[in-house]
């Protein structure tokens, strides 16, 4: 491994705040396709088996722990936000010792470890003090620019708000990316002065610096800016999630999965889905959602951390969330599976059922107008529309539990905690307080009385009534 044979350390910059999301939230923490952007980020560089991942962080320094955890090894925390130099400087203890160290900007989602392997594996062979990724881009205004001399060697890195017109003409940019040698590179750091229009410490400043003290420094144009591209703004963020969910619909593509409109389905890149399965437009699949072979999942439906299981039909706009569906089963359309709903094989919940905390066993059909939570029903049982489970007396949460081959008619309250056993029925329209046993019927009605001729009477009172007024 080339990241083995350089020891390589990385440090990623995660302490500013990034002042262009006009955000109360600092920018690396802004989700892309589901998961904070500086998450990326250590995931790209962990692929790399580094000996060690630093991140410094500053600002909201809480919530980018928690959002990498344990992927970085240390943290080192910035306390005053004075630029990317100094961001480095307070590492600088954790980085003596080390001999190549990777220095990546937080802001780098799409960044891909291949890119970052082929740039570890340049460094190393160049023997230079310093290899930083830069891209050519049509606007560059922002970024800093690379100045080159007339024989294309890097001379500089300008910061936008540094350079002058000609320097502002120059459309390579510098992405972010260092691989450096640290006993070459930290020296140089420590001298940096924050001479510029953001008084800030500089960390493109040491390319000039180690330049003029004699040392390599080679740039590397990568081709795919697109990947390369910090993301500063709200746009860039939103340019940065589609280009994850691209990427995640080509990967499901080849795998032989149907996406009939791949830039209108967003399939988050943790999730899984089997070969031949369809997905319609406007479809969300969120976090590690997993859905098996030949399954349909049409248009407008979202899953959140839910397993399919093989041949599964999700109908149009549904929500799933924390919730496992078996095979061949159907759902929706417009159904809601909240946490810890788990249908069997087979199941058919219909339009505007919801279900939580519920498990229905193998074919099960609840068709219509349904909430059933906190509930067990057993394999073959029918539950008629607008049946409701009352679970909540004020205070708890009930159980209710039906065996096997239970018929329950429609607009049936069923009381918790409440069981019916096997085979029962319960009449349309009842309120079941009580458990019912096994092969019983339930009813509960008050009994219909029919008053025979009321409606003639009630016109011809009515009759009466206007030609009194007349
Ligand atoms: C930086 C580069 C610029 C490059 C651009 C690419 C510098 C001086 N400039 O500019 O040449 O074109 O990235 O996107 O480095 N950070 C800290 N502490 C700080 C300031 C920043 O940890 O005090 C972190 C941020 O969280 C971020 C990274 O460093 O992850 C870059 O900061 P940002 O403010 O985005 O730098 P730019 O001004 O965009
Ligand atoms: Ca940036």
């Amino acid at each position: 491994m080339a990241a083995d044979r350089l020891r390589l350390t990385v440090l990623v910059l995660a302490a500013g705040q990034g002042k262009r999301m006009a955000s109360k939230r600092i920018k690396l923490l802004h989700p892309v396709a589901g998961r904070p952007m500086v998450s990326y980020v250590v995931d790209a560089v962990r692929a790399l088996r580094p000996t060690r991942v630093i991140t410094v962080i500053g600002h909201q320094g809480d919530e980018v722990r928690d959002a990498i955890g344990a992927r970085s090894d240390r943290y080192v925390v910035q306390s005053q936000r004075r630029g990317t130099g100094h961001a480095v400087l307070c590492a600088a203890r954790e980085l003596a010792g080390s001999r190549s160290v990777l220095i990546v900007n937080g802001d780098l989602p799409t960044l891909r470890p291949v890119t970052l392997r082929r740039l570890a594996a340049r460094h190393r062979r160049s023997g230079s003090a310093l290899t930083l990724v830069t891209c050519v881009i049509p606007d560059a205004s922002g970024y800093g620019r690379v100045e080159r001399n007339a024989r294309g060697q890097v001379l500089r890195i300008v910061e936008h708000r540094d350079a002058n017109r000609e320097q502002r003409k120059i459309g390579e940019i510098n992405c972010g990316i260092y691989f450096a040698d640290a006993s070459k590179l930290m020296p140089i750091v420590k001298r940096l002065r924050p001479n510029n229009a953001q008084g800030e410490y500089y960390l493109t400043d040491a390319v000039h610096a180690l330049i003029e003290n004699g040392e390599k420094v080679v740039a590397h144009v990568h081709e795919d800016a697109e990947e390369v591209l910090g993301v500063n703004s709200r746009a860039e963020l939103a340019r940065a999630g589609a280009m994850l969910y691209a990427r995640k619909a080509a990967t499901l593509q080849d795998a032989g999965v149907t996406l009939l409109d791949a830039a209108r389905t967003w399939i988050d890149p943790r999730a899984k889905v089997g070969r031949d399965s369809v997905i319609y437009p406007d479809v969300i699949v969120e976090g590690r959602s997993v859905i098996g072979e030949d399954c349909v999942i049409r248009p407008g439906s979202r899953l959140v951390d839910t397993v399919l299981g093989r041949g599964v039909e999700i109908k149009d706009h549904c929500v799933l969330t924390d919730s496992r569906v078996g095979d061949g089963a159907a759902v929706g359309p417009f159904a809601h599976l909240r946490p810890g709903s788990v249908l069997a094989a087979g199941v058919k919940v219909g339009n505007f059922v919801e279900t939580k905390k519920t498990r229905l066993g193998e074919g099960v059909k609840a068709s219509h107008l349904s909430y059933l939570g906190d509930a067990e029903v057993g394999p073959g049982s029918n539950i008629g529309a607008g049946t409701i489970t009352c679970n909540y007396d004020g205070e708890l949460k009930h159980v209710t539990k039906l065996g096997r081959g239970v018929f329950i008619g429609s607009d049936v309250q069923l009381v918790a905690p409440v069981r019916v056993g096997a085979g029962a029925y319960v009449g349309a329209g009842t309120t079941v307080t009580q458990d019912v046993p096994a092969g019983a019927l339930a009813l509960s009605r008050t009994p219909q009385a029919n008053i025979e001729g009321w409606v003639e009477r009630r016109k011809a009172r009515k009759r009466r009534k206007s030609a009194r007024k007349r």
